[in-house]
């Protein structure tokens, strides 16, 4: 793979500088967000000469994309760092990217002393100039400083490691300063890219083959068109019109800023998917502010029902965080009372893990370890059988599936439904259908988690 990155960026060539023989390693923890800020890592170092590869040993540079969302997650990439300490005898160089180095900053340098190079994320546009550093032997390289920038890291230089699917950044950063969370700190203010050069973007990539495209953002519908042309729900819409992009996936909306016009946009723009995140956290209206996240109970189940009235059945997901200081067993059942209400197609549960700098440090995280435990696995086992009835409304239809690979050992393809949804499919013609295709699959089977059928064929 690392070889056909440096020809194959965005399905464009690359007008590498010279190849300087330098080899980097690279790996991500946390989310889209991370794994799309790799892929535009990864072409800013081809573009800079460097090489990728599979290992750290065969590395110069050992760069780690981190994540500080809760405490598990950093500890993994300290972990990570310690595991490689024995790598600093040989020369290479390390490099902390991301939640956790702009959290962390010039500490990582006292804690990993064989770490030259600390940057977050809003600092990425100055990379080339952080590498000449580095190769200039600097050994505290840092790009910490830009947390206040409303410039925004766009660049044609992304490896898309995907040839039909791909992400496309459309606002970074954050200023909603939820109680309970980092992102805020790690990851800078919020702003925005024009809608021109998303739209540009989007282009680009249906010329190069790219079918189906997802646009981020940590909250992607506060986003501003800089130049005033375009609200969300127009951009989601101009973006599904591109000629060639068949499917337009968003992630992640905020309820507080979530609107009919983006519900009208689903229903009237038949490559806009009919998938909607919108993560709720809690079901007690009194948490709700406790975490400050600026919407009630009732003002959530307003945007759902909102979705709920749309003549396009769209499929809908949340994020769910148990044991926040002061829930207490009543607002825990007003979480559960909303999963029954909403009927959610998936939930992403966490337990409340204390972060640095938030608000919600300062309050007494009084859930012991054991009652969170005992929520999360509540919290599942409910949604499980929610999922389970869920899934069955699948049975019957005629889905269009992307083709996304094969399962040898069971004989099976894999792909994805337009809601998001795994399908595991069978079929009986002689030529297997490409990777990156759209079939017709009749869906015979409904799991949990997944679905099963068979491709029809003509
Ligand atoms: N911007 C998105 C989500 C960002 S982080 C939003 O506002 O919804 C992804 C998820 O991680 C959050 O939705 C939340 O459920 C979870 N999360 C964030 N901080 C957390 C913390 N301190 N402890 C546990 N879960 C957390
Ligand atoms: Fe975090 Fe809240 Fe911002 Fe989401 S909206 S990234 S949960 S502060
Ligand atoms: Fe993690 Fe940063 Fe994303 S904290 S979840 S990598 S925004």
């Amino acid at each position: 793979m690392p070889s056909t990155l440096q020809r194959d960026i965005l399905g464009i060539s690359v007008p590498e500088k010279p190849n300087t023989g330098k080899k980097f390693y690279l790996e991500t923890f946390g989310c889209q967000m991370n794994a799309h800020d790799s892929e535009k890592v990864i072409g800013t170092l081809v573009h800079e000469g460097y090489a990728q590869v599979d290992t750290v040993e065969e590395a110069d540079l050992v760069l780690y994309n981190t994540c500080s969302i809760r405490d598990k997650a950093e500890q993994k990439v300290f972990n990570r760092l310690n595991d490689y300490k024995k790598f600093q005898k040989q020369g290479k160089k390390f490099g902390v990217l991301g939640c956790v180095a702009q959290q962390e900053g010039e500490k990582i340098f006292e804690r990993a002393p064989y770490v030259s190079l600390v940057a977050g994320s809003a600092s990425y546009r100055n990379l080339p100039q952080m590498l000449v550093q580095l190769e200039a032997g600097n050994s505290r390289v840092t790009g910490l400083d830009d947390r206040q920038t409303s410039e925004t890291f766009d660049t044609e230089f992304t490896a898309r490691t995907n040839k039909h699917r791909g992400y496309i950044t459309i606002i970074e950063g954050c200023d909603k300063f939820c109680a309970y969370c980092v992102v805020p700190f790690t990851r800078g203010k919020e702003r925005s890219r024009t809608s021109e050069s998303v739209l540009a973007e989007a282009r680009r990539m249906a010329e190069a083959g790219f079918t189906d495209v997802q646009l981020l953002g940590q909250n992607v519908n506060s986003y501003k068109d800089p130049s005033g042309e375009m609200s969300f729900a127009e951009l989601l819409a101009a973006v599904g019109k591109v000629p060639g992009i068949r499917r337009v996936r968003f992630t992640t909306s905020h309820p507080r800023d979530f609107t009919p016009e983006i519900v009208t946009a689903i229903e009237t723009v038949p490559t806009l998917c009919d998938h909607v995140h919108l993560p709720v956290q809690s079901g007690s209206s009194r948490v709700l502010k406790l975490m400050s996240r600026e919407y009630t109970r009732e003002k959530y189940l307003e945007c759902i029902a909102w979705m709920k009235a749309s003549k396009r059945r769209i499929s809908i997901t949340t994020d769910i965080i148990v044991g926040f200081p002061g829930e207490t067993e009543d607002d825990f059942q007003h979480t559960l009372s909303l999963l029954t209400e909403v009927q959610y197609d998936a939930v992403f549960a966490f337990k409340y893990s204390p972060r640095p700098n938030t608000p919600a440090i300062t309050m007494e995280d009084s859930i012991t370890e054991e009652e969170k435990s005992s929520r999360l696995t509540r919290v599942l086992d409910h949604q499980r059988e929610i999922q389970r009835a869920n899934y069955q409304h699948h049975l019957g239809e005629i889905a269009q599936v992307m083709v996304e690979g094969r399962n040898e050992a069971r004989g099976q393809l894999l792909g994805r439904h337009s809601q998001n949804k795994t399908v595991n499919f069978t079929t009986n013609a002689l030529i297997q259908p490409a990777i990156g295709s759209y079939v017709d699959v009749r869906i015979t089977k409904a799991l949990p988690n997944s679905l099963v059928g068979e491709m029809i064929t003509v």
